[in-house]
């Protein structure tokens, strides 16, 4: 139907006569000449219809917005001073011979420039439309691009891409299921997979040695900007190869990745991180290396001020005092220090100290705080040091349990980086290694995996791991970029020695254990090899490639925040006869059931 794509004509087509076929993104009638921008995939090309060729002309009057046409004509220069140095196509224009209306289309709900804000909600309900828009249009290129360059990498490296199932068993990633009842076994459910963690694993069992897979996961669990119920890993799994060798292997990937797609040199090699420092020196383990603020330990020196509320969780085994210098941060005002305290309320902070030096030269009369009488000189000194705190500073304060400091003052430095301007450009990846095994679950009393179960301590035996589950780092790995969490794996177990240790550990009998990973447990014990892999978050690669705010941006058709499909309007009802195929009875019907 067509010779060119809109967006493609150019100089080179000039005196030829050529068919496009496209969508009317705007169209003009300047006194007795029609113009029509057309668009499609590629972009937009200015057509012009003059009166003398009348058919096409009438046709032309006819048109608007949305419409489908095909229209051949010939390619011209533009007239001098109406060339549009913007537009890829501004140097010429198609003088439309023929006009043909492939279909007429009603008023879009929204207009389709990148320009105007228009509310999710109705850009979901009329995706198709939403995708025209050249941003959306930009997203789904990349994001192809994305797969097709890692795909090619993968492949050039002696990956074999393979699929596993998606009606299936549970897997252990921590998440809510979603299930689909078995007709054929009534009474009985699949569940979609939240990761093909357990078949890769298989895979290698079977001799595969490198296994990719692109692949969507189903996890239902609290939706944000960088999760969605289903999402798309790009799954990886090897046999044979360290840690050190995953890491370098697909760290290389990465990098060629930004490369290719962006043209962007990363660095080499990227950065490596103990989570124990990640959370000492950033609150949480994914740590935004773009935002020059760190938490610094204040425990030592207030253990012992006269403020219980600081000297408190500086004497007890799991609290923790931090500060968090900000530059300039006397500018804050009364009220933005307020909603900074409120902010951290939200991690579980009961307050939020600081210190702000209007003058350092001038001792305490340099200092304005709430906390100040509390402190004596000498704390107050350490602290001005250890921080490094410059006259024009202000010094936030944490002292709570551990974990809530970290939280708190890790989401306050994140948020301050962004409200005052202090993000860095470009791109900082970072590993973030030698995780622990394990973290206390302390109101059900047991250990919890901080990985998944699968995943290999450094310690080789099972009598050590026993001994100290706490101390216990894991061969596990995440690489962050910007912030976020782009992938993560980890070395696997391949003794059922130690798998079964570790099971013991986290509180999983043998009874459980067998019923939920029976068939891995087998497989363990038939000529398993050492094997360890990793995933990265397709979608919040893409999301951080075309730097859009949310992973919703760069799936075609995403989920709400309430993790339903506001399109087809999933999910929903079914009707009864249905159900009593699947042998499923509803606790509580829906509403519009009752009333019939
Ligand atoms: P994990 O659970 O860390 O590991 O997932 C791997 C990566 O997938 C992305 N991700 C998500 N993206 C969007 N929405 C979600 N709800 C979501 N959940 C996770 C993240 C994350 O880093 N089987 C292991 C991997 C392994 O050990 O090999 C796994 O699934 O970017
Ligand atoms: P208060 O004595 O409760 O009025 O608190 C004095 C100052 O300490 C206020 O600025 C509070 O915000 C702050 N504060 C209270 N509890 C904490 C805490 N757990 N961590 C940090 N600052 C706190």
């Amino acid at each position: 139907m067509r010779s060119h794509y809109c967006g493609q004509v150019n100089e080179d087509h000039l005196g030829q006569e050529i068919e496009l076929c496209g969508w009317v993104h705007r169209r003009r009638d300047h006194g007795g000449v029609i113009f029509i921008d057309l668009r499609d995939r590629e972009g937009l090309v200015q057509v012009v219809i003059d009166p003398d060729t009348v058919e096409a002309f009438a046709t032309a009057e006819r048109v608007r917005s949305e419409y489908v046409l095909k229209i051949s004509g010939l390619v011209r220069g533009r007239p001098e001073g109406t060339i549009n140095p913007d537009m890829a196509t501004g140097k010429i224009e198609v003088l439309g011979r023929n006009v043909e209306i492939l279909n007429a289309a009603e008023t879009p709900p929204f207009p389709l420039d990148d320009e105007r804000e228009v509310g999710e909600d109705v850009r979901l309900k009329y995706r198709y439309i939403d995708l025209r828009r050249p941003q959306m249009l930009r997203r789904m290129r990349i994001r192809s691009q994305v797969a097709g360059t890692l795909r090619r990498f993968l492949e050039d490296n002696g990956f074999m891409e393979i699929e596993t199932p998606i009606l299936t068993k549970s897997t252990p990633e921590g998440a809510r299921d979603y299930l689909v009842p078995s007709r054929t076994h009534p009474g009985e459910f699949f569940a979609l997979p939240q990761s093909p963690q357990l078949f890769k694993q298989l895979l290698m069992v079977s001799g595969m040695d490198r296994y990719y897979q692109i692949v969507r996961c189903f996890r239902d669990e609290d939706l944000r900007a960088d999760r969605q119920p289903e999402f798309t890993q790009l799954d990886i799994e090897t046999s044979f190869m360290s840690e050190e060798q995953i890491i370098t292997l697909t760290e290389q990937m990465i990098r060629e990745l930004f490369a290719k797609v962006l043209e962007v040199p990363l660095h080499d090699p990227f950065p490596r991180m103990s989570y124990d420092e990640a959370i000492d020196r950033f609150g949480i383990d994914r740590p935004d290396l773009r935002i020059p603020l760190e938490l610094v330990d204040v425990g030592d020196v207030m253990a012992n001020v006269e403020f219980k509320v600081f000297s408190g969780p500086a004497k007890s085994a799991d609290g923790r005092v931090a500060a968090l210098r900000l530059p300039g941060g006397c500018e804050l005002s009364r009220k933005e220090i307020d909603g900074y305290t409120k902010y951290v309320s939200i991690y579980g902070a009961k307050g939020l100290a600081y210190i702000k030096i209007n003058d350092l030269d001038a001792g305490r009369e340099g200092l304005q705080s709430p906390i100040l009488k509390f402190l004596p000189d000498d704390a107050v000194t350490a602290i001005i040091e250890r921080t490094g705190a410059q006259t024009g500073d202000l010094i936030f304060f944490g002292a709570d349990r551990a974990s809530i400091v970290n939280e708190a003052l890790g989401a306050l430095r994140v948020k301050l980086g962004h409200d005052r301007g202090l993000v860095e450009r470009g791109w900082r990846p970072v590993w973030i290694v030698d995780f622990p095994m394990f973290e206390r679950d302390e109101k059900n009393d047991r250990w919890t995996s901080i990985h998944h179960p699968f995943t290999s301590p450094k310690v080789d035996d099972a009598a050590a791991l026993a001994a100290d589950p706490g101390g216990a780092k894991s061969q596990a790995y995440d690489l962050v970029l910007n912030g976020t969490e782009v992938g993560g794996g980890s070395i696997r177990i391949h003794s059922a020695e130690m798998q079964a240790e570790v099971l013991k550990l986290l509180g999983i009998s043998d009874e459980e254990a067998e019923a939920k990973f029976g068939f891995l447990l087998d497989a363990l014990k038939y000529g398993c090899p050492p094997h360890g892999g990793l995933a990265f978050g397709l979608d919040r690669l893409v999301m951080l490639m075309t730097g859009a705010s949310s992973i919703r941006e760069v799936i075609a058709f995403p989920k709400t925040q309430t993790a339903a499909c506001v399109l087809t309007n999933a999910p929903s009802p079914v009707a009864d006869a249905q159900l009593k195929e699947l042998g499923v009875r509803l606790r509580k019907p829906p509403v519009a059931e009752e009333k019939s």
